[in-house]
């Protein structure tokens, strides 16, 4: 049986906020008296990760994903409840949980902007203790699968952010973590950048085995990585399953446009029984249950004379967008 790496048991997290009264009133009462409130942003999370799992995790601006990543990495600290990432408290930030993970936001950098990756990656590998011919060899293989090279001798400063981003990574990975906390590691990189970038990542976690949390606002990276995700709302979980289930519940028909040869087949296709969503001419659409899919297609191949088939999904984009407003989710 495949084991927990990481485990987090009734979680939440309180961040204390200044609280000012409006008006110029409240300002001044502000001034001299400080008021603070405390706002709970995670409430009472549990979930399970699995070694070797990719993880989504999905949740509209503000929701907590973040705060979760943090989280795990012991970045911030709990309020209330515990997590064990292999093995580790996270926010005891040992050595040997360090050497475990690691943490990549696309929208922050570590790697020293005036000096080309290469000396960076070195520096780096010294923090992690690692000799200077494991380092090249590590280099080498994940420049390799990355798919950089010369980019390395340049300065950081003077990179295109996809190539930034790399090497980032590359940065990131020198220790050989085997839990990998991604925030939004695509953020800004073009269709192809982010393309590659899924393509290592997917590389990585078969040829290592790590485990990957990853949150994405382009869907693209969670479908194409994520088996499983995780919806946040408003600090809570909404939803831990299989992401295609969830797809199915949310999305439990298709739409077949059929071109008909003539109007005639069409308007007899229009009287034969199945749900239409509209008709013109010599085309019509109409509406299936995912799973009467198949049958469908062969009653209409069958039965009416056809030049052409499309089938349609509703866009992956427009049923996450209902995701992320919904509260619960019953599967
Ligand atoms: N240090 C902090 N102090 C006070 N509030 C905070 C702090 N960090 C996060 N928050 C609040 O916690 C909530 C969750 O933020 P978080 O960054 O985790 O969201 P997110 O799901 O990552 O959103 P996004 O998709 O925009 O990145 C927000 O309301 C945010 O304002
Ligand atoms: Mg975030």
């Amino acid at each position: 049986m495949v084991k927990n790496i990481i485990d987090v048991r009734n979680l939440s997290k309180s961040f204390d906020i200044s609280s000012k009264e409006p008006g110029l009133k409240g300002t001044i009462k502000h001034f001299f008296q400080r008021q603070t409130k405390s706002i709970e942003v995670i409430k009472n999370i549990s979930f399970e990760i699995k070694e070797g799992e990719i993880v989504g995790f999905l949740g509209a601006n503000g929701a907590g994903k973040t705060t979760i990543l943090k989280m795990l990495c012991g970045l911030i600290y709990p309020s209330k409840g515990s997590i064990l990432v292999g093995g580790h408290m996270p926010f005891r930030r040992k050595e040997n949980f360090l050497k475990k993970i690691t943490l990549i936001m696309g929208q922050k950098q570590q790697l020293i902007w005036d000096l080309p990756p290469i000396e960076s990656l070195y520096l780096n590998a010294s923090i992690y203790e690692i000799d200077k011919f494991e380092t090249k060899k590590r280099i080498q293989k994940l420049s390799e699968m990355l798919e950089i090279d010369d980019e390395l001798f340049i300065p950081v400063r003077k990179l295109s952010l996809g190539q930034r981003m790399k090497s980032e990574l590359l940065a990131a990975l020198i220790h050989e973590p085997n839990i990998l906390f991604l925030d939004e590691p695509t953020l800004g990189l073009d269709v192809n950048a982010q393309r590659n970038l899924r393509k290592f990542l997917r590389k990585y976690n078969e040829e290592t085995n790590a485990t990957i949390c990853l949150t994405s606002h382009y869907m693209k990276d969670i479908t194409s990585l994520c088996k499983r995700v995780i919806c946040v709302h408003d600090g809570s979980i909404s939803y831990d399953g299989k992401l295609d289930q969830l797809l199915k519940k949310l999305s439990p028909v298709k739409h077949i446009l059929v071109v008909c040869r003539s109007e005639k087949d069409a308007t007899k296709l229009e009287n034969s029984g199945f749900t239409i969503k509209n008709k013109t001419n010599n085309e019509i659409t109409i509406i299936v249950e995912n799973n009467s899919t198949t049958s469908s297609l062969k009653k209409i191949l069958n039965n009416f004379d056809i030049e052409d088939l499309y089938i349609n999904e509703p866009p992956i984009d427009e049923i996450i967008g209902r995701i992320l407003i919904k509260k619960n989710y019953d599967i």
